[in-house]
């Protein structure tokens, strides 16, 4: 049976704003969007077509946000109101009387604000047909995660059809290699949550993450810094990001710069991290981290902004990339790599900007990750004195992480051994050249 789309009505006088708008809405909310100009334009469509939802700016040139607002309540129009302004509603006397106003988006977290709408949506509508499970939506969630996190923590069906989920496990129930297998055995690699308890495995996620950091002594500071790595990047390969990871990405970079500040034998720590097991995103992502750090230690750059946006790159970098590319810089020699290869600091500077607090040029330093000259960069072949000065040593620490990995295969890495590993990289930039020379001074090996 299809499901008629609601309608959904954006009003702003800035072509700018309605066209975020609509993406945003688009994104997260299957509606045909519609858009109006001014609070009179919104008035005329609210006349002639019925809407489920109107997003409605308030100060505007010919009639306002308020204006559309009375006219609402007057005509007794069943959509619901959402203000959309840098100012609160509270601002306006016309909001006094509140019964129809549904929610308040508060420029400019656009995004948020479009999320958080739509889910208040999505929680209403459940429970008005609770007992309609025709119209559950399912969530993926992969078996590599529930593996992670050893449980299930809402109940999880199996897709048997188009729109037909079966339940397979109830919330709370144990997940281990066994039923891992069970499942990739069939070429099972998703299983579905009913997507309203999305929250709760955030919850669990985090609260996964959080034990890991919290459960870690000097010892096993490294391993579990590793591990929570893991989880993370396969949560926002998941689910993408949401603002309920951010407490835990915190907590991550945290522990991270605690870990690239504190210990000063690298060499000791990279030798801890080379005999680690586990996934080559999460190994290389925090190696990264730390030789990053210390080469722009030696290069005078030691404040903690610095260090902020090195560990924040080092750690989101690759989150695009497949869990199966087991080294970056192999695959860029070998020529043989796809869109989504070339797409991945891209995505993942995009996927940077929307969470808070992230430091200015984060963004581009992680676009800038393979772009290491003319001919061999990607994706833009950028000449190196284009690339920023951070860029040059992101990319750098970069391919002498991977170079690391690639040399510990076959016995004791030795700077002479890396040297040659690393020769040619950018045509021998002068500014390789310094790093590379740097790198004779920290204790790598
Ligand atoms: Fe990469
Ligand atoms: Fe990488």
């Amino acid at each position: 049976m299809e499901v008629e789309k609601p309608n959904v009505l954006i009003v702003d006088d800035e072509d700018e704003i309605r066209e975020i708008l609509t993406f945003f809405v688009k994104s997260v909310y299957p509606c045909n969007v519609s858009e109006a100009i001014n609070g009179e334009d919104a008035i005329d469509q609210l006349k002639k077509q019925n809407f489920q939802l109107v997003i409605c700016d308030y100060n505007m040139p010919v009639k306002n946000g308020g204006e559309v607002y009375r006219y609402m309540i007057e005509t007794d129009q069943p959509a619901k109101y959402v203000m959309c302004s840098s100012d609160t509603p509270q601002t306006f006397p016309v909001f006094k009387d509140s019964s129809h106003l549904f929610g308040y988006i508060q420029k400019p977290n656009l995004m948020n604000g479009v999320k958080e709408i739509v889910e208040k949506i999505k929680v209403e509508s459940t429970k008005m047909s609770q007992s309609s499970a025709l119209e559950k939506d399912f969530f993926p969630i992969g078996i590599n995660l529930l593996l992670t996190l050893r449980n299930v923590p809402v109940d999880v069906f199996i897709k048997i059809a188009e729109g037909k989920h079966v339940k397979v496990y109830s919330a709370g129930s144990a997940f281990d290699e066994t039923d891992f297998l069970k499942f990739s055995e069939k070429h099972i690699d998703k299983l579905y949550t009913e997507s309203l308890t999305s929250k709760v495995i955030f919850q669990s996620i985090e609260d996964h993450v959080q034990q890991l950091l919290k459960k870690r002594t000097k010892a096993n500071q490294v391993e579990a810094v590793i591990e929570a790595q893991s989880v993370i990047l396969s949560t926002f390969k998941e689910f993408g990001f949401d603002d309920l990871m951010v407490p835990m990405v915190e907590a991550q970079i945290e522990e991270t710069l605690k870990i690239c500040n504190s210990d000063k034998t690298l060499g000791l720590l990279l030798g801890k991290m080379l005999k680690m097991q586990g996934s080559y995103l999460a190994k290389h992502s925090f190696m990264l981290a730390a030789i990053t750090v210390a080469l722009a230690n030696k290069m005078g750059w030691n404040s903690d902004l610095t260090a902020q946006k090195l560990v924040m790159s080092s750690l989101f970098h690759d989150v695009f990339l497949k869990e199966s590319v087991d080294n970056e810089v192999v695959v860029l020699k070998s020529g043989q790599y796809d869109g989504d290869f070339l797409d991945h600091p891209k995505k993942a500077a995009e996927l940077l900007e929307r969470i808070p607090k992230v430091p200015p040029d984060t963004g581009r330093i992680i676009l800038e990750q393979h772009e290491v000259g003319e001919e061999s960069g990607i994706p833009r072949a950028m000449p190196i004195h284009e690339t920023s000065p951070l860029g040059q040593l992101f990319t750098f620490s970069h391919y002498l992480v991977d170079a690391i990995l690639i040399l510990s295969k076959s016995g004791p890495v030795t700077y002479d051994k890396l040297e040659a590993q690393l020769s040619g990289l950018g045509g021998q930039s002068s500014k390789y050249k310094k790093l590379m020379g740097l790198l004779k001074e920290i204790d790598l090996f």
